[in-house]
Parts: structure tokens; C-alpha cells; sequence
């Protein structure tokens, strides 16, 4: 498998903090902090550096499909009882917390449609998906650093879209419910969390 984030991997946090300041780290984070959880389901969780904070208490599984980015996660999160996989996630295992911190926005829709719908099972009873991304850019500023941040992604990683995905159609048509929301600039980006619909 090829690993896009070869190049990046050691210098993503730091691009993505120049950029956004703390705002894409806190995204990911602010569920995390608040909502009950014992086994997690981590997928495309970068270089872990966002997750030290929760430490000890992060038992699970986290997959990654970038080797660098898996190396720095395992090194980042050592303290942690996380199992670390290559690849595609492809596991079989229920979790109380299943985390897609800034990874859907990479997916082609048919691939969103069939990967929202596969993860519904890994899900335990009562459990939660924590969503974090990029939603539409707002304002001149947000849409012109928004076009470079996507011509970057295509120059160093493996990014393939050129518009960000209507994720609450595809999370709705695989049967998830949103339950509640936290937005950073604007809207721009966002957390969500997430529940499946009876
Ligand atoms: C834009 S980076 C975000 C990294 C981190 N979550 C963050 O918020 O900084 C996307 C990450 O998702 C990983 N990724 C993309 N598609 C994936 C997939 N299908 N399964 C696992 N990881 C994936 C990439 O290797 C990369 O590390």
C-alpha cells in the first residue's frame, strides 16, 4: 500500500497548527473529553499527537493507512492499550466510541455511502461515532486558504476531491442520527456526534 503521508507525516500537526491554530486539534478532542467510553474504534487518527491527552484511559483499536503516520501514533500513544493496524479498517469488533477525525473528506461518495453503512455494526448498544472535518468554507479568507489547503493535500497525499462531501446525507441514508454539534470558525469546521436511528 502505498503511503501518502510519507512526506507529511513528521509535519502535519505543526503545518495544520500554523494554519488553524488549535482549532483542528480541539475539533477532535472535545467530545472525547466529555462523553462516558470504554473501547474505541480510532480511524485515520494521523500522528495520535491530538489523543496523548487522554492517555491511559484509550483502550481499542486505531487503524491507519499511512505507515508514517501509524509509526508517530504508536510512538505518540505508547501509554495507551490501543492495538495499532495498517490498512483499511476491516475488523469485526464493537465499540462504545467509533472516531473519523478529519478522514471522511478524502472518501469518494460511493466509498462514504458503503463505509458509513459497513461501521454501523461495530457499534455497541447506546454507543457513539464522533465526527470531526471540514464542512464549507465561509467568506473570502476561509474559501481561498480552503483552495490551497486542497491543492497541498493533492500535491503531497493522496486527496482526490475537489468539494468537501454532504455528510449528513450520507450519515443519515446509512442510519445514523445526529445528536449534537460543536462548531470552530464559523462552521468551517465541526464535531458531531453521532447515534444510530431506531
Ligand atoms: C487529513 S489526515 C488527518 C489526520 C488526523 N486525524 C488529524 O485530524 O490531524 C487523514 C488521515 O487519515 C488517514 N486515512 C485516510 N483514509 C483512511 C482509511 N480508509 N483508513 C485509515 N486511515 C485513513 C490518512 O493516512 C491520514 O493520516
Amino acid at each position: 500500500m502505498k503511503d501518502a503521508y510519507r512526506l507529511l507525516a513528521p509535519f502535519y500537526s505543526q503545518i495544520s497548527g500554523w494554519v488553524f491554530g488549535e482549532n483542528r486539534k480541539e475539533a477532535n478532542r472535545y467530545f472525547l473529553e466529555i462523553l462516558p467510553f470504554d473501547k474505541v474504534l480510532m480511524i485515520g487518527g494521523g500522528d495520535g499527537s491530538d489523543y496523548q491527552f487522554l492517555s491511559k484511559k484509550l483502550s481499542g483499536d486505531y487503524w491507519e493507512r499511512s505507515q508514517s503516520m501509524l509509526a508517530l501514533a504508536s510512538r505518540n500513544l505508547k501509554e495507551t492499550s490501543l492495538d495499532f493496524h495498517l490498512g483499511h479498517f476491516s475488523g469485526n469488533g464493537k465499540y462504545d466510541l467509533i472516531c473519523l477525525p478529519f478522514v471522511l473528506d478524502s472518501f469518494k461518495d460511493e466509498e462514504l455511502e458503503v463505509f458509513l453503512k459497513k461501521i454501523t455494526v461495530n457499534l455497541k448498544e447506546n454507543g457513539r461515532l464522533v465526527f470531526s472535518d471540514f464542512f464549507p468554507p465561509v467568506g473570502f479568507r476561509q474559501k481561498v486558504v480552503h483552495g490551497l489547503m486542497i491543492g497541498f493535500h493533492r500535491l503531497f497525499s493522496d486527496y482526490r476531491r475537489k468539494e468537501i462531501p454532504e455528510y449528513s446525507r450520507f450519515f443519515e441514508k446509512a442510519g445514523w442520527q445526529l445528536l449534537e454539534e460543536k462548531s470552530w470558525k464559523g462552521g468551517w469546521i465541526k464535531a458531531q456526534v453521532y447515534e444510530l436511528a431506531d
